[in-house]
């Protein structure tokens, strides 16, 4: 089940800048680039480094640790590195943006609804 949650006005973050957020208990990153918003992984599949001192290349995101890189649509790292990272929908509605997070509903979480 998709959750959306509240991040922040969008005001609050300058455009490319790659930037580390709560959404709801989630640690995600985010970044406004030439495509609009996107909200992905905050750490990289390769050796947990943080993207925040990362940066975006056209479609892609760039690990500044090893340089590893995922295309932001659909989360695959290129194809020598076999890894990837989460992709998060996002929203903008009255210039507050969005994130929706799948959520899964644990076995106790169904058996008592
Ligand atoms: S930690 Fe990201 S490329 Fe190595």
């Amino acid at each position: 089940m998709l959750q959306w949650y509240q991040v922040d006005k969008t005001s609050s973050y300058q455009i490319n800048q790659i930037y580390e957020v709560k959404a709801g208990n989630h640690r995600i990153c985010i970044v406004h680039d030439d495509s609009g918003w996107r909200a992905f992984s905050r750490k990289c599949p390769h050796a947990g480094a943080s993207f925040v001192t990362g940066w975006c290349e056209g479609e892609d995101l760039v690990c500044s640790y090893h340089r590893h890189r995922f295309n932001l649509n659909t989360g695959k790292g290129c194809s020598v590195q076999g890894n990837f990272i989460k992709i998060y929908p996002t929203r903008v509605e009255d210039s507050v943006l969005f994130v929706g997070i799948e959520t899964s509903r644990s076995f106790f979480t169904q058996l008592f609804k």
